[in-house]
């Protein structure tokens, strides 16, 4: 079972096929894979879709200029690297979180923005549609600059989300099975000198001791996890839950849930413990930007709490990384009053 388990994760694109028009064998077979790498099985009330595969498009009956830009998107998700120095200023892909090339349960699936955007989005206080939410994975996990509203990579980008949620109503009532990095329980403490120590352990063989990763050729083989080429400050997963949850869920690559929950999150603060470039947010002082957005988004990050062996004090500093400004225009407020 373990060899299967590390085919499926290590060719990072589980890619389970749902060719055939999802039937209750199909659905059944796919829960069964994911409960031996030891996920929860959907509750009952729980919506679970297979979304398809890049071999699914070549067969699916759709116009052979769309089926043209669904693989521009996937390019575009699974090396975001060719737009290195236009909109991406890390060592990401898209795909470097969003595991399976974006269909993995349990490694925040892309298609569930498809079904329930536009909608109304606490992060940036109003209503989001598709192309603002991967305008928000760009400014904060790629520390980069959006691509254009309505350019030629927005759209393949868009399509290629819209394509992987076919055949799920709008607006689904039910809840989504394996949506998002579902945390594991906090535990009452957190250990930054076991999480240092798990993570050598487990960790660094792949994303280095420094937590740079590894790049050969302009093409990433294991991402940062901190540092320069890295997401910045105002990412998702500088959260610790959300770390935490990811950690738990797909890493160490290839043995997911082998972590204990305990171990999970003392990585998870080990990992966010450490520096990156600034959240675009910033504005000049780390105290005034924590005062911000402390409430609503900072509360579960360490920036600007000061670290308990050095006393440092994490993200005070005015470091975009390899950006060379700290924030795109596209971060703006909307109003319809
Ligand atoms: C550094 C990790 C990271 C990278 C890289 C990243 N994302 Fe994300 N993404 C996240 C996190 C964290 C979330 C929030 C998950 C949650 O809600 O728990 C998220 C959420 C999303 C969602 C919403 C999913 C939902 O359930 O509604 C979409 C769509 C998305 N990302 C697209 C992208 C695209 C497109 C890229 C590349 C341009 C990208 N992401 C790069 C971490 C990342
Ligand atoms: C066998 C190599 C390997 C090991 C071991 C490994 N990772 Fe990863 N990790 C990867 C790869 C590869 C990706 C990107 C996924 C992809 O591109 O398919 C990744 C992605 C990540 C990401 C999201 C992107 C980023 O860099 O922030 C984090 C966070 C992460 N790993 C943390 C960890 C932690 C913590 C451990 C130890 C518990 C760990 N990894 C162990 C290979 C590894």
């Amino acid at each position: 079972m373990m060899r299967k388990l590390l085919t499926v994760a290590l060719s990072g694109t589980f890619a389970f096929s749902a060719n055939l028009a999802a039937n209750e064998d199909t659905t059944q077979a796919y829960i069964d894979q994911l409960t031996s790498m030891g996920f929860p099985a959907p509750k009952e009330s729980q919506l679970v879709h297979i979304p398809p595969t890049m071999a699914d498009l070549e067969e699916a009956d759709i116009h052979p200029e769309l089926k043209k830009v669904i693989r521009k998107g996937y390019d575009l998700f699974t090396n975001t690297q060719q737009l290195r120095g236009e909109n991406v200023f890390n060592n990401m892909n898209c795909s470097s979180c969003h595991l399976g090339e974006g269909r993995m349960p349990f490694s925040a699936p892309i298609w569930p923005a498809a079904v329930t955007l536009p909608g109304y989005r606490g992060k940036n206080g109003h209503v989001n549609n598709l192309e603002e939410r991967i305008a928000g994975c760009f400014t904060y996990s790629m520390n980069g600059k959006p691509l254009e509203y309505g350019s030629d990579n927005m759209l393949a980008l868009s399509a290629y989300h819209q394509w992987l949620a076919t055949g799920v109503e709008m607006y689904p009532k039910q809840p989504i099975y394996g949506r998002g990095f579902p945390a594991p329980e906090r535990p009452a403490e957190l250990s930054y000198a076991n999480g240092e120590k798990l993570y050598e352990e487990n960790c660094a063989v792949c994303h280095q001791e420094d937590g740079s990763g590894l790049r050969v050729d302009g093409h990433t083989v294991f991402p940062a996890p901190w540092g320069d080429m890295s997401n910045n400050w105002g990412a998702g997963i500088v959260r610790l839950f959300t770390a935490a949850g990811f950690i738990k869920n797909n890493m160490p690559l290839g043995q997911p849930n082998s972590l204990s929950d305990q171990e999970a999150w003392d990585i998870a603060f080990y990992m966010d413990s450490q520096e990156r470039p600034q959240d675009p947010r910033y504005t000049g002082d780390v105290k005034e930007t924590l005062e911000q957005f402390g409430p609503t988004f900072h509360k579960h990050s360490m920036y600007g709490q000061v670290r308990e062996h050095d006393g440092k004090v994490l993200a005070d500093h005015d470091n975009t990384g390899e950006k060379p400004f700290l924030k795109p225009d596209t971060i703006r407020s909307r109003n319809f009053d």
